[in-house]
């Protein structure tokens, strides 16, 4: 059988690059009695018949979230076609970052206090200002700070890429982002401070990849080569949750950030329709990011896996809502029903048996002159021209490095 895979993309080259490489690279394999094949074509943007029938059995989506035309082109396969797709548009739509941290909140997941704050500026509509006269209450923001905490952090909504992100230290500070926040929709976020490690995690599938990240540093320098630096059991924790919310919501494609302190694991970011798989940010952890993508994408269409539009609240809550479980317990069974959504006992016997050649091929790959030069073009694409020599040598040693830890 073979499998078309679509790549609806941006303005990234390396990545997709990438998979393309190593995607070719898994050739003819069998699983369950029969054989399978991948071929891989990147989709142009043009009209299209509701009714049409399209070529892909899977898409991996980059600019769903923010283009209307793809979106609703990925929404109609996978409604009528059955086309398998990552991430999964309905549930990113409807449920964005807010309601993400809703659901987490009734599973006991700790994040931090957050409350959502009415438009400081409406968006306009000409019967807004009387419905807001009839029933908008006036409310008091310090009291709100103070509730919340202070410091405290200011974010839209529906987040991304640092928009409109900002952090309060005290009462005139919040009146003064509140002010500036315009039409956005705001949420005012208790701040965990002095945290021992900012640990962002990137799930593929039933894959996910714990990392240190420094936040403040600039993008090439945000994730940082360590390992063990959480307890087998706070790793594991940090673990966890990532997958919990990606089962919950059915996202295959995301990054979670983490604050642990004290020991104790605080969510605090984990919506990210399209998460940075720059070779220029993850380097060492770039190999891993596109081996897993391919073999997921490899695992979801040799096994016939079905793409589910809908999110079932119900098991997950059910758990939530016990009060004869601990925090502790709970994970326990969400860990369960994750690993259930991802068929991770399957996903291992396919990456050992029909994938296991895969590693090899990507150890050669990624150690090639092939990736040489794209890695070369990437940098030269993002950074100014002096800067290319140094950057160069830094990400090249950065990729011998996962080479040589192979
Ligand atoms: N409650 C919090 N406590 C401590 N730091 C926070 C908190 N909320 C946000 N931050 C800091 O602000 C950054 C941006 O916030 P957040 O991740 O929620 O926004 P975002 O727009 O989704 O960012 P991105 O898309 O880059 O991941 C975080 O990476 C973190 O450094
Ligand atoms: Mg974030």
């Amino acid at each position: 059988m073979k499998h078309l895979i679509g790549l609806v993309l941006g303005a990234e080259d390396d990545w997709p690059t990438a998979f393309e490489a190593l995607a070719a690279r898994v050739g003819s394999f069998e699983w369950r009695g029969e054989r399978h094949e991948l071929e891989i074509e990147r989709v142009f943007n043009e009209p299209f018949d509701l009714r049409y029938k399209p070529r892909y059995s899977l898409v991996v989506d980059r600019v769903g979230w923010w283009y209307l035309l793809p979106r609703e082109w990925l929404k109609k396969i996978a409604l009528m076609d059955d086309v398998y797709l990552l991430n999964n548009p309905f549930t990113f739509q409807s449920m964005e970052k807010h309601s993400a941290y809703c659901a987490m909140m009734r599973l006991g997941l700790k994040v931090p206090d957050t409350w959502l704050i009415p438009h400081k500026q409406p968006p306009w509509n000409e019967r807004f200002p009387t419905t807001a006269e009839r029933y908008n209450r006036s409310f008091d923001l310090n009291e709100i700070g103070e509730n919340v905490g202070f410091p405290l952090y200011l974010k839209p909504f529906d987040g991304g890429q640092w928009r409109g992100v900002s952090r309060a230290r005290n009462q005139e500070e919040l009146r003064r982002r509140y002010d500036e926040s315009g039409e956005q929709l705001m949420h005012v976020q208790s701040a965990v401070d002095d945290f021992d490690v900012f640990a962002r995690s990137l799930s593929i599938g039933a894959e996910t990849m714990v990392m240190w990240f420094e936040p403040d540093k600039p993008m090439y320098d945000r994730y940082h080569v360590k390992h063990d630096f959480l307890t087998p059991e706070q790793g594991l924790e940090v673990e966890t949750i990532s997958k919990v919310v990606n089962a919950f919501f059915r996202w295959e494609f995301n990054s979670c950030e983490s604050l642990v302190r004290e020991g104790e694991v605080f969510p605090i970011d984990y919506a990210n329709a399209s998460p940075d798989v720059a070779v220029t940010s993850l380097h060492y952890y770039f190999p891993w990011a596109i081996t897993a993508l391919v073999r997921w994408c490899a695992f979801c269409l040799a096994e016939g896996r079905r793409m589910r539009i809908d999110v079932d609240t119900r098991p997950w809550f059910e758990i939530g809502d016990r009060g004869d479980l601990s925090y502790e317990e709970k994970l326990h069974e969400y860990r369960l029903l994750a690993d259930e959504h991802f068929q991770t006992e399957a996903y291992a016997e396919f990456c050992a048996g029909p994938l296991a050649h895969l590693e090899a091929a990507a150890h050669e790959w990624f150690g090639s002159d092939e990736f040489d030069r794209l890695l070369v073009a990437t940098v030269r694409s993002t950074f100014p021209s002096h800067e290319h020599e140094k950057f160069t040598e830094h990400y090249r040693g950065l990729l011998s490095a996962w080479s040589r830890d192979r």
